[in-house]
């Protein structure tokens, strides 16, 4: 049970026990207060005020109090999200998560990988329910990849792209504005970013890379060679980078890095076993979090 609910509302174990804790101390302290004013207002439950004032005090003060205790246990933005989500199925409004417009279109992710694509299929996750951003097309540049797979039983179209058209035709640009794509994600794509590509989607394009940057980034730094890398450089910790990217490898604005320790018998797949976790758990959120400044500093 615990683990679904893990992977529902996509946090990690210690995270999911302050939600339970958050949950526990509000509905004692909501039921408590309750029993506590209507005490003091002589209300027994043969009054309807008794019932106005139960009604009021689940319904409002309940969502008040959690939002007050997610505070001191770090969660609010959870809860905030999770108060949000419960209003708008109350039919109250049709404001879309962290937007503040009415019904705004989509915003169209075109995610771009050529492996097994588990980061893909975590983003696509993330985003299956959301109302204003959704996963709209596959890119790969690898038949047979796992990632096409995903794409096929997860009903989004995919294009297999080709090395000469992306490096010395139009970059896929084309394509990729016919389908309206507003925000490019690559997970696990190996190829150099045409300009064109660039140019067409300016700071609208993250990367994943499996180390902390600046360190180990660069062509051939990718997969198995990171981790070999960092292993025998004896470092204490690598991590994942989340950057913008630009014509370089691995060289655009970092957004965000999360590290993890690096134990005396870790070896290169070890390591990408943790690196995996991190990227997981963050690549989606901080896609999100990207794409909802972008947004708002229009
Ligand atoms: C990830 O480790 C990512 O950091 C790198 O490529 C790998 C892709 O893995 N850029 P997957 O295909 O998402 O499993």
């Amino acid at each position: 049970m615990f683990q679904r609910l893990k992977q529902r509302w996509k946090v990690n174990g210690l995270q999911l026990f302050l939600i339970l804790c958050v949950f526990a101390i509000t509905g004692t302290t909501t039921a408590y207060l309750t029993r506590q004013v209507t005490y003091w207002l002589d209300l027994t439950s043969s009054s309807a005020w008794f019932w106005v004032l139960k009604v009021v005090m689940l319904v409002f003060g309940y969502q008040v109090l959690i939002l007050l205790f997610a505070i001191p246990f770090g969660q609010f933005s959870f809860f905030w999200n999770y108060e949000k989500k419960i209003w708008r199925r109350m039919g109250f409004g049709s404001r879309v998560r962290g937007f503040g417009l009415k019904n705004p279109k989509p915003y169209r992710i075109a995610v771009f990988a050529s492996g097994a694509g588990s980061n893909a299929q975590k983003i696509i996750d993330h985003f299956r329910d959301h109302s204003a951003i959704t996963v709209a097309l596959i890119v790969c540049n690898k038949p047979g990849a796992g990632v096409l797979d995903i794409a096929v039983r997860e009903k989004i179209p995919s294009i297999i792209i080709d090395k000469e058209k992306f490096f010395r035709g139009n970059g896929y640009v084309d394509e990729l504005k016919q389908e309206s794509i507003d925000f490019i994600v690559l997970a696990g794509f190996l190829w150099k970013i045409p300009v064109s590509l660039l140019r067409a989607w300016p700071h609208k394009m993250v990367n994943i890379h499996p180390a902390l940057l600046p360190g180990y980034g660069g062509k051939g730094m990718y997969g198995a060679f990171v981790h070999k890398a960092v292993i025998e450089a004896q470092d204490k910790e690598s991590g994942i980078s989340i950057h913008f990217v630009d014509d370089i490898y691995d060289h655009g604005q970092v957004i965000f890095q999360a590290r993890c320790a690096i134990a005396a018998d870790d070896t290169p797949e070890t390591l990408a076993q943790k690196i995996h976790q991190l990227e997981h758990l963050y690549y989606p959120r901080i896609i999100e979090k990207t794409i909802l400044e972008l947004r708002n500093r229009r």
